[in-house]
């Protein structure tokens, strides 16, 4: 969302913020320099915090940027992360289990399949199915997850992260992306400087936009928080299945073109005014090549001893498929998916409720509502 365009939610809660804390007029929403204008060169320039301001509304970044083998555990509050390839990717996900993503997108923290980023690892099984896709433009996964097992709660339709926000700082708050994939050598990890990634409905999808291309800030759009992984990233990634494809490039989210050959573009309604109940197009699933299928044991086999929090001891005392709920193939939860895709997408779908704004969490539990709500029409 734009800066400029500050919800009626937003500015409640905004409001509420600055109550709840009792904090001084001095308190200020902006940072000096919007986390999308921060550059740092990997790994030499990383900051240990790359959010240093300490006088503003949000509070400070929960972790910490510079991540390494002591960081690496299931308590690190690692908030760098990386696309690579299918078998090393990271997604943002919450430090405490059963999180609801929309009250905390500005602490979430990189959960990785691969060891080696100083971050938690994502839980063994935790992955159901998994697309990776590169195109001309950005490099994009999409998956299935059992959310439960990165400290979602079962039942949470999610939110989107990207390095904006409300308030400019990101969601989380101080956080990074790095990519091996906008060059040759595997070795050099550029910064992504425009990306999305929504969380819920037991899926997920990332896109990290190539810096060098003209429309990095088109195709990783951030201004679309409500309808999910369906029409930000749309796909045909199926649950249970794992591989990486070539494609071609997704229309730029929230652009689409009528039968008549116009090209047209969406408004997403302030969350004010309530759920959305009706999308006037649906989204083009690009073509996509040379897909190669995997085994998810073999691509994920450094993951086989992590245990998600509730797997060791006793199964948590509500189940934790709930999510899946929706499901209907398509979607669980990904609702958002496409339908016509599918899933995975889908999930954002879900996510969609969250609001990308900083302070949506004062509204939060009404969104994510909304979010089922929504999903629901979709799968119906
Ligand atoms: C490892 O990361 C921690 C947390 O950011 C940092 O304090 C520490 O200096 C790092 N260690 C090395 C050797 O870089
Ligand atoms: C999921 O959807 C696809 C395509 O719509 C369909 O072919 C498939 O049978 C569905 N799977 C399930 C489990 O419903
Ligand atoms: C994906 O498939 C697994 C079974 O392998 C199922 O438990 C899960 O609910 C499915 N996820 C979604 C989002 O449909």
């Amino acid at each position: 969302m734009s800066p400029v365009a500050l919800s009626f939610s937003t500015v409640l809660a905004l409001a509420a913020a600055v109550t709840i804390s009792s904090v001084s007029a001095q308190q200020s929403t902006f940072p000096p320099t919007p986390l999308a204008d921060k550059h740092f060169a990997y790994p030499t320039e990383v900051p240990y915090k790359v959010d240093t301001d300490t006088n503003l509304i949000r509070g400070q970044q929960t972790g910490y940027n510079i991540c390494n083998s002591t960081t690496e555990n299931q308590a690190s509050l690692c908030q760098t992360a990386f696309i690579n390839s299918i078998d090393d990717f990271c997604l943002w996900g919450p430090k405490d289990p059963g999180s609801i993503v929309a009250n905390i997108e500005g602490e979430m923290i990189s959960w990785c399949t691969k060891p080696g980023h100083g971050s938690r690892l994502i839980p063994n099984d935790a992955l159901k199915g998994v697309q990776f896709m590169r195109t001309p433009d950005y490099v994009q996964v999409v998956g299935f997850i059992d959310q439960t097992k990165i400290n979602m709660a079962s039942d949470d339709w999610g939110g989107e992260m990207d390095p904006h926000g409300a308030d400019l700082r990101g969601n989380p708050m101080g956080g990074l992306f790095y990519s091996n994939s906008f060059g040759t050598d595997k070795n050099k990890f550029t910064q992504v400087i425009e990306w999305h990634n929504f969380m819920g409905g037991n899926a997920f999808c990332l896109k990290a936009c190539d810096p060098a291309g003209p429309n990095a800030a088109h195709f990783c759009e951030h201004r679309f928080d409500r309808i999910g992984c369906a029409y930000n990233a749309p796909n045909n990634a199926q649950n249970g299945t794992f591989e990486a494809c070539k494609g071609d490039n997704q229309d730029f989210p929230g652009i689409y073109t009528l039968p008549d050959g116009t090209v047209a573009t969406y408004t997403q309604p302030p969350e004010d005014a309530g759920s959305i109940q009706t999308m006037p197009y649906q989204p083009k699933v690009p073509a996509s090549s040379e897909c190669e299928t995997f085994t998810s044991s073999v691509l994920f086999a450094a993951l086989a001893s992590v245990t998600a929090p509730g797997d060791a001891t006793s199964a948590p005392a509500s189940t934790p498929t709930a999510g899946g709920s929706s499901n209907a193939n398509t979607s669980g939860g990904s609702g958002v998916s496409t339908r016509g895709t599918g899933t995975g997408t889908g999930s954002a779908q879900g996510a969609q409720g969250t609001s990308n704004d900083a302070e949506t969490m004062v509204v939060s539990g009404v969104v994510t509502l909304f979010g089922v709500v929504f999903s629901a029409m979709f799968f119906a």
